[in-house]
């Protein structure tokens, strides 16, 4: 099993540079289906999710090559051979249920295999089958898996979004592209990610207006062609960086940010006693004596869920008490029985994790749940006393290229342990 040995780390210092968006990349590969023609999909981060996306791309009839040091995909789609996402594939990767909506657009059909909710929340798709129906598609479920057909293309229709659900806005999207007549997506995501999607959609020619705000509305045309596309920079991972440079005490710059993408999260450090300083396309991030503060996460641009166990780590540190309610998911504190075998003075009361701060965390063998909970581990790991163990990291490789690197390159003592 491989691992993370951590050792107390000095402060962080010197530039770490953000590779580009997972959750932007994986419903950009499934978008590529939607095209006839070889896209250029550029900034990739070379992740066990986008490999497993590129897999599943692949077995639907797409030819992919990855080049230029896996930072650069060419995907070249045109007729679709499958239109079944197997179960071991939509097990591994949740977000394969994005090739729902292109599958059904482009083929009038799409059988997937229902994603199982994972280890933050039951993750159901139910926002995502509201929106096809509503364009005209019959859905059927059976044995594991959500079959939707159209009789012939499907129709523009209007859906309101009863949760700002960042998955269905991309699906819907997608599906809305090449559907016959007009969509209108109310209540709709506005993250980043999906207006990274619209301009890929847009540069392959669909008809988006809308995207990053609440209300989205897509003029279907009949055919979309491949186009070049460089993802945006992830800011999770940078916010991931920021927090790592906060409870060392450090001074590093994050490069290859859009600090407008940050902005909840830069609030959030700067109330915390961080010191922020935003350039162009980096941001400089200087440790301080910590306070306690209290955070709510919600959907953009709110505080985001995929940060808030990095910052119940940074609030161990902090001087007080910290109150941090996950709106988001419904079991998103995994990490919280993992950071209080560091030491950490957590209380969970519902949704909600009271945090009594120290100054003091303690080394010890602690394993990674998820995604986010492991980045939140590796966060404490570098402030605690002595040596810290992380297990699991494979979910930590899922959504962090080379995170390791990355953090020793800014003086980080973080060692992979290969199976
Ligand atoms: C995306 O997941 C991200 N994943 C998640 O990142 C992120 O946490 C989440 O958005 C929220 O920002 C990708 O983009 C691949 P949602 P998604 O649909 O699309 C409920 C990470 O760590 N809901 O906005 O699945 C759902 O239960 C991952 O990088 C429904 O009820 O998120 C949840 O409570 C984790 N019905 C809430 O909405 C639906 O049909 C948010 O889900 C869909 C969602």
């Amino acid at each position: 099993m491989a691992r993370f040995i951590i050792t107390e780390s000095v402060p962080l210092k010197g530039k770490v540079r953000v590779s580009g968006a997972k959750n932007s990349v994986l419903p950009i590969i499934a978008a590529s289906l939607l095209a006839d023609g070889q896209s250029v999909i550029e900034e990739i981060p070379y992740l066990n999710d986008v490999r497993i996306m590129c897999e599943l791309v692949e077995s639907l009839g797409a030819c992919i090559e990855l080049c230029e040091g896996n930072t650069k995909l060419k995907i070249t789609s045109g007729s679709i051979s499958d239109t079944t996402a197997p179960y071991e594939l939509v097990n591994k990767l949740r977000a394969s249920f994005l090739v729902m909506g292109p599958l059904l657009a482009k083929t009038g059909k799409a059988r997937i295999s229902l994603p199982g909710g994972c280890a933050i929340g039951t993750r159901p798709v139910d926002l995502h089958l509201k929106g096809f129906m509503a364009m005209g598609a019959n859905i059927t479920q059976g044995h594991g898996y959500i079959e939707a057909a159209s009789r012939g293309r499907l129709k523009g229709g209007k859906i309101y979004l009863d949760f700002p659900s960042v998955g269905a806005t991309e699906n819907i999207m997608m599906a809305a592209a090449i559907a016959d007549g007009n969509t209108i997506i109310e209540n709709a995501a506005i993250e980043p990610e999906i207006v990274d999607l619209a301009t890929y959609l847009t540069t392959m020619g669909a008809a988006i207006k809308g995207a990053g705000t609440d209300t989205i509305k897509i003029s279907g045309v009949s055919c979309l062609t491949a186009a070049s596309h460089a993802i945006i920079p992830d800011r999770i991972e940078a916010g991931t960086f920021m927090a790592a440079a906060a409870i060392t005490g450090g001074d590093v710059i994050v490069e290859n940010v859009v600090p407008d993408h940050m902005k909840p999260i830069s609030a959030k450090l700067r109330e915390a006693g961080v010191e922020i300083s935003e350039e162009l396309t980096s941001i400089r991030i200087r440790g301080g004596e910590l306070k306690a503060i209290d955070i709510k996460t919600h959907p953009y641009p709110g505080f985001p869920t995929d940060m808030q166990s990095q910052m119940t780590s940074l609030m161990s540190m902090a001087h007080g008490t910290s109150m941090i309610i996950e709106t988001i998911f419904e079991n998103r504190f995994m990490h919280v029985s993992e950071l209080k075998r560091m030491g950490a003075n957590i209380k969970i009361e519902g949704r909600s994790a009271i945090i009594e701060g120290s100054n003091k965390l303690t080394g010890a063998q602690v394993k990674a749940t998820d995604l986010r909970a492991g980045a939140s581990l590796i966060i404490a790991g570098l402030a605690a006393e002595g040596v810290t163990e992380i297990t699991d990291i494979e979910h930590i490789d899922r959504g962090y290229m080379n995170i390791d690197t990355k953090l020793s390159s800014i003086g980080a003592k973080i060692i992979r342990i290969a199976d």
